[in-house]
């Protein structure tokens, strides 16, 4: 007998297939920038993790033509034929991605997308610390090239670490949430960290 999460799985599932979404995921990030509005017109946005393209394809559609997606991921990457998306295929622990990243930005991001997972072991303790450690390596990636007032949404898999790295991003942002879409499984542990208004950056040009 299907479950409710079965039957919310399929309904995602399904939902993706007939809107033409990459993934179920982008369905996490409609709900989050509904309730958020993590994402505008206008935007220069980076989604790490960004394979196979759910959120990239919502993003460039919450930007419009005059914004920009740039999607970063250590697989390939089907690229949209859009002139306001680029693609790089990086592993966000290489040392000059920020500095790729920057190259390839018409300005300065206003939002850092990261849905970066790592292959699950199913050892919870293993899978969690390799989850934040990608968390906070995006962390250190958005602070670095974000706009001063800049957006972070960052997915987590709750654990002994979560509470420190919400910490550190509320020593960095003014506004800071934790949400869980409806489109994200009961059954997983993944959260969602919303996190605005970066301090301490001052805009230029
Ligand atoms: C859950 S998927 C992202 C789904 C995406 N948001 C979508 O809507 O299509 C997580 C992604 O993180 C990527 N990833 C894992 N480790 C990475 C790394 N070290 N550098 C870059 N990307 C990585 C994986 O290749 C995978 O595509």
């Amino acid at each position: 007998m299907c479950t409710g999460q079965y039957k919310r799985k399929d309904h995602y599932y399904k939902l993706a297939k007939k809107m033409g979404f990459r993934s179920r995921a982008a369905f996490k990030l409609i709900q989050i920038n509904k309730k958020f509005r993590v994402i505008r017109k206008g935007d220069i946005v980076v989604d790490l993790g960004a394979a196979p393209g759910g959120w990239s394809q919502v993003a460039l559609e919450a930007v419009g033509e005059e914004g920009f997606v740039l999607a970063v991921d250590i697989k390939p990457l089907d690229i949209f034929k859009q002139n306001n998306f680029a693609f790089l295929k990086r592993d966000i622990f290489d040392e000059d991605i920020q500095q790729e990243i920057m190259d390839l930005l018409p300005r300065k991001p206003n939002v850092v997308l990261s849905d970066v997972s790592p292959n699950i072991s199913g050892i919870w303790e293993i899978d969690h610390a390799k989850q934040i450690s990608m968390a906070e390596r995006t962390f250190e990636i958005a602070k670095e090239i974000l706009r001063g007032n800049g957006g972070f949404l960052v997915k987590v898999f709750q654990g002994r670490e979560t509470s420190d790295f919400y910490t550190k991003l509320k020593e960095s942002f003014k506004f800071v949430k934790r949400y869980k879409p409806q489109a994200s499984r009961t059954r997983s542990s993944e959260i969602y960290i919303v996190a605005t208004k970066l301090k301490g950056v001052i805009n230029r040009g």
